[in-house]
């Protein structure tokens, strides 16, 4: 059955809102085996409150985060994670049918999960901004030279919120992402926050692969989101 009927316009969020994951999380719905990233340097983009970033670089991985609030000081950073952290758990829990609560033991789990994530990025930003790791971009454009990072991921944020981002964004930024990358795109959830499947999906794959970018959706070991149990990979 297709849940989303309960509910036909998903989650209502105001805003592209500031919000993050944590590695193992990172880790399930990328389908990652860090091992094999371990010498490698990796994007996370557009980051958000992740802590994907602040994690790898403790185990030895050269990550770099990269996001639109990036210019922002670690107090305001911290007050906007903050205000966006209510926000969500505020609307997600009008639309609890939408989502599998199991994966993190129910909405309590969930809130302990974005917590932990806030602050371990939190701990990071400000040594971590002077030390290069936490950079301000703005999408579709990325101030990085061709292939400079092996693995480029890009979470919660392409195909979510295509109520605001058109087709023209999503195609050129997916090609900004592949740009800057030398062996593999990850992009996930291909779910908007209606719950449904990016509409345009298969004329986005019919795009790339004209552009001779080979795509491949790939099934990952994560549904928190009913439905949303797939990734794009892109493969140079
Ligand atoms: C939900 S967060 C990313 C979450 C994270 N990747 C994860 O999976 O946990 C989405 C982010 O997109 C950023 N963003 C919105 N528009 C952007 C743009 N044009 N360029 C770069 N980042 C943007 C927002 O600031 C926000 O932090």
């Amino acid at each position: 059955m297709d849940d989303s009927s309960h509910h036909p316009n998903g989650i209502q969020l105001d805003r592209v809102v500031f919000f993050g994951r944590t590695l193992s999380e990172y880790v399930k719905f990328f389908n990652l085996d860090l091992s094999h990233w371990q010498s490698s340097k990796i994007l996370d983009c557009p980051s958000g409150a992740a802590s994907f970033v602040a994690e790898a670089c403790q185990m030895g991985i050269h990550a770099v985060a990269c996001d639109l609030l990036f210019h922002l000081d670690t107090k305001v950073i911290i007050e906007k994670g903050n205000a966006d952290y209510n926000h969500v758990v505020e609307r997600i829990s009008l639309v609890p049918h939408l989502y599998n609560w199991e994966v993190y033991g129910g909405i309590e789990g969930f809130k302990e999960y974005r917590k932990t994530a806030f602050q371990r990025f939190a701990a990071d930003y400000e040594n971590g901004k002077a030390q290069g790791r936490y950079i301000p971009v703005e999408l579709p454009k990325l101030p990085f030279a061709d292939k400079s990072f092996d693995l480029v991921l890009s979470g919660h944020f392409l195909f979510v919120y295509s109520d605001e981002f058109n087709y023209t964004f999503h195609l050129n930024t997916i090609l900004e992402l592949y740009r800057v990358c030398s062996k593999e795109v990850r992009i996930y959830p291909l779910h908007g926050k209606d719950a449904k499947i990016y509409p345009l999906m298969n004329h986005l794959i019919n795009d790339l692969n004209s552009l001779e970018i080979s795509t491949e959706i790939v099934e990952v070991p994560w549904e928190f989101q009913k439905g949303s149990h797939q990734m794009l990979q892109l493969i140079r």
